[in-house]
């Protein structure tokens, strides 16, 4: 029979991975607390009318990139593309439009779309989000500017650029989706085929267009300007909040091409971008999304938020790791013959107590597999029990930086481990 293996563009995490996926979590829960945001976790999968109706029919997410199936009950559903959607829809539901207008919240978790995948794109991707819900306010856009670029410098990422945009109002917006498309259609013979598509469909897209023909087209000095249909409360908003990241020390490019990929945005828009991943140069992106809670058929609700991809942190982390990050804390058991096991089986449970982690092999093999073991777990003191330090009630401590060895009692080997293994490392099994 043939080797099973994960569906394309998913994969396992494990391993030294997992320290920094650890890292990242733990970041986003201690600055969420900071801030005040409190945790969301929304279903997995949603009705499919729920994203076709947020994120927008004609955005390449809902037309192509979306995991639809129809359930045992003819229901169709969606594994969830992104995390606001699921959001708004949650305050919608929960009433919290009535009971508790402004909200912020924070999320984690998987996302799934159906991309051709690569370095840094994934069917199933992980993000994590911040939302605000019902606060106009500019200075809520930055604070949501704020909590990312805290995030990033927290986790020590370095050379990110900030690109904001306005994608302007249910007033200025729909004339510059006019104009746009008059421009475009004069052009429509050098689009390349995607673009000729999304000229009636989501023309704000051909904006982002990576193809050469297009880029031609854009760089055209008659292509309107977005930043000049803007509305005169739209520029005032942006205004504000580039003047607040300003007096924040948030350094920031305007960049009228940048549109984003879902049709729910108003206003702010903005990338959080890397010049160390290639194409996929996207570490977070958000904005403002005031017309999101009508389209799900709730009332005028304001909102702000963005999300970020774990994978690409992760990528970027695994560029600058060191090697001493690897190692790991506590001791390695290593016990020689049955009645070994059970010893430091029981010995375990006093580590335990003591908050000292530790790792046991059952392997049943010699002392130098046990050391060689330890040696790749990168685990420096190793605890070796075999007869004859049974029947002299002694353990053998081995350092294997040293190469020293010591026959220490139960309690004079606790002692020792105390010293040597940090307490701040051991909390977590307290
Ligand atoms: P998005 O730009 O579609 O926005 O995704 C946010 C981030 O998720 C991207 O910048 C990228 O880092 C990561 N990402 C997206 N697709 C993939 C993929 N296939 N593989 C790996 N990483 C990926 C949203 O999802 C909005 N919900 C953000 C938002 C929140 N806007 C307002 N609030």
């Amino acid at each position: 029979m043939s080797q099973l293996k994960v569906p394309k563009g998913t994969r396992d995490i494990l391993g030294r991975e997992i320290h920094l996926w650890r890292r990242i979590e733990e970041t986003v829960y201690s600055v969420a607390q900071l801030f005040g945001y409190q945790e969301i976790r929304t279903p997995i999968f949603e009705s499919t009318e729920l994203f076709a109706r947020g994120v927008g029919e004609g955005t390449d997410i809902v037309q192509k990139e979306m995991y639809t199936f129809l359930d045992k009950g003819g229901r169709s559903l969606t594994l969830r593309p992104e995390g606001t959607a699921p959001v708004m829809r949650a305050y919608l539901e929960q009433g919290f439009a009535v009971h508790e207008p402004r909200v912020k919240w924070f999320y984690l978790g998987p996302m799934f779309r159906y991309e051709r995948p690569q370095a840094g794109r994934m069917r199933q991707f992980h993000q994590f989000g911040f939302e605000a819900i019902g606060f106009e306010s500019p200075a809520c856009d930055a604070e949501i500017i704020l909590i990312a670029w805290t995030i990033y410098e927290e986790l020590g990422l370095k050379r990110l650029s900030l690109e904001i945009n306005s994608l302007g109002c249910n007033h200025c917006k729909p004339g510059y989706i006019e104009a746009l498309k008059n421009f475009f259609r004069d052009r429509s013979e050098e689009l390349c085929s995607n673009c000729k598509d999304r000229l009636e469909r989501n023309p704000l897209r051909i904006l982002d267009c990576k193809v050469e023909t297009c880029q031609t087209v854009l760089r055209s000095t008659a292509f309107p300007n977005l930043q000049d249909f803007l509305c005169e409360d739209c520029k005032k908003h942006q205004a504000e909040l580039l003047q607040t990241l300003t007096a924040l020390g948030i350094p920031f490019v305007i960049n009228p091409h940048l549109v984003r990929g879902l049709d729910y945005y108003t206003r702010t828009a903005f990338e959080v971008k890397t010049g160390e991943l290639g194409a996929q140069d996207a570490v977070g992106g958000g904005g403002r999304y005031d017309n999101l809670s009508q389209a799900l058929g709730g009332q005028r609700v304001p909102g702000v938020g963005f999300a970020a991809g774990m994978e690409r942190i992760v990528l970027l982390l695994q560029k600058e790791e060191t090697e001493t990050s690897s190692e790991r804390s506590g001791v390695y058991l290593a016990p020689l013959g049955k009645e070994g096991e059970r010893y430091l089986l029981v010995l375990s449970r006093v580590l335990l107590q003591h908050g000292i982690p530790f790792y046991t092999d059952f392997a049943d093999k010699t002392l130098k597999y046990h050391l060689k073991r330890a040696q790749k777990m990168g685990i420096r003191w190793v605890v070796i029990l075999g007869e004859e330090e049974i029947q002299k009630s002694v353990f053998l401590l081995k350092d294997m930086i040293s190469g020293e060895q010591i026959s220490l009692s139960q309690e004079g080997l606790l002692k020792k481990l105390q010293e040597e293994i940090s307490g701040a490392e051991n909390t977590y099994l307290r």
